[in-house]
């Protein structure tokens, strides 16, 4: 099998905790079944600064960029709380994004059987549940200029920003969302607000026309993003595949993240457009949780975000699909037979710690 070079960057806090169970696992599958993952690591965040004073070295940038997929475990603390803005742990992550260019970010939405009994909605309405929030990451109102507080002479202040999109940043995140969406249900929802805002006429335009030029195989639906945040919670089952712009997909991936559990279960990933020459997107995977400062060093945090972010890695990243597809299974098999972190824990369960929860997955997988 081909080589395959990922980046690992574990980061700050509970980051190494849970990048050493995705460590384990990528050796399980080197000596199992030759999987051919060769793995090279760099600093990011807190500790980079506190070896070498930048939240991440050039040379680890470069390292990056070359990789064929980048795990990141969590950055922050507050131990760096005073350290210079430019320099603060959460720049070596926006580094990554601007540099490797990751505009489209994946969200899942899974519910594992075994927890649905805990989402704060009824268990019917989230049980089975499997949707992908496609975020646009890299432009509209966070980035778009004029981006300012301008004082008006009379006592008042003005804040601005700025929602902009061209044409080409809405083709190509909603190229990735059909696409996405032919390898699952192959259904996309998009949402913006045409009613209210010029930026979501032209989004809504665009995508209906990459839709008819391209895939029109896949099914489309448009929605308002405020009615589609409360079709999130009503009926969310309805939904396969949903795009929409930065700040809503900001709202609405968080949103449909809590309809399935807890922090340390929910993993994502950032991609990139695909390289000219090999056809492959910059990818990088992160757990969507924090370095989680008052449990780490404990050997508590839950693996589960990190480890299913390394599954997103295999099916986006290497096409390894039907690994992909078991090391979910394993996760939800370890957590049918009882088996929780901390985080997770509740009555009549099994309490085990993040190696363990890691050893367990890794034994079903
Ligand atoms: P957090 O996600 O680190 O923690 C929030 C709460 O959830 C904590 O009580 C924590 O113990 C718990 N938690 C999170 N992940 C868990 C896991 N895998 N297993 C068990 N429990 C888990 O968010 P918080 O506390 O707001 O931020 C802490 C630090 O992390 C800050 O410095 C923040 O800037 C940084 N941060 C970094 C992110 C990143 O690296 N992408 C994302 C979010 C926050
Ligand atoms: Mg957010």
């Amino acid at each position: 099998m081909a080589t395959k070079n990922l980046f690992l960057l574990p980061g700050d806090g509970i980051g190494p905790e849970a990048m050493g169970e995705v460590k384990k696992l990528i050796a399980a599958m080197n000596d199992q079944m030759s999987a051919g993952f060769v793995t090279d690591e760099g600093l990011v965040g807190g500790s980079a600064y506190d070896a070498h004073g930048q939240a991440i070295s050039d040379a680890d940038m470069e390292k990056a960029l070359a990789a064929d997929a980048v795990l990141f475990g969590a950055v922050g603390g507050p131990k760096w709380d005073g350290v210079p803005y430019e320099v603060r742990p959460e720049a070596g992550l926006l580094r990554l994004r601007k540099d490797l260019e990751l505009f489209a970010n994946l969200r899942p939405a899974i519910c594992y059987p075994a927890l649905a009994a805990s989402s704060s909605l009824k268990q019917e309405v989230v049980e089975g549940l499997d949707i992908l929030i496609v975020r646009e990451l890299t432009g509209g109102v966070y980035f778009g200029e004029p981006k300012q507080i301008i004082d008006l002479g009379n006592g008042q202040k003005r804040g601005i920003d700025t929602q902009v999109y061209d044409t080409f940043e809405i083709e190509r995140i909603s190229g990735v969302a059909f696409e996405l969406a032919r390898t699952r249900a192959n259904k996309v929802c998009s949402m913006e607000k045409n009613n209210v805002m010029k930026s979501g006429v032209l989004w809504k335009e665009v995508v209906a026309q990459t839709h008819k030029a391209s895939y029109a195989d896949v099914e489309l639906t448009h929605m308002l993003a405020d009615a589609g945040g409360m079709q999130l919670v009503r009926w969310p089952k309805q939904f396969d595949v949903i795009v929409t712009d930065n700040l809503f997909g900001d709202m609405l991936s968080d949103v449909a993240a809590m309809l399935t559990g807890s922090l340390g279960m929910l993993p994502s990933a950032s991609l990139g457009a695909p390289d000219a020459r090999t056809g492959k997107r910059k990818a990088l995977y992160e757990p969507v949780h924090g370095s989680a400062p008052d449990i780490a060093g404990k050997g508590i945090a839950n693996p589960i975000a990190m480890i299913a972010s390394f599954a997103m890695c295999l099916r986006y990243s290497f096409n390894m699909v039907a690994e992909a597809d078991r090391l979910e299974k394993a996760i939800a098999a370890v957590l049918d037979e009882g088996y929780r972190t901390g985080d997770i824990m509740s009555e009549g369960k099994t309490e085990i710690g993040t190696a363990a929860m890691g050893d367990a997955i890794i034994a079903k997988f």
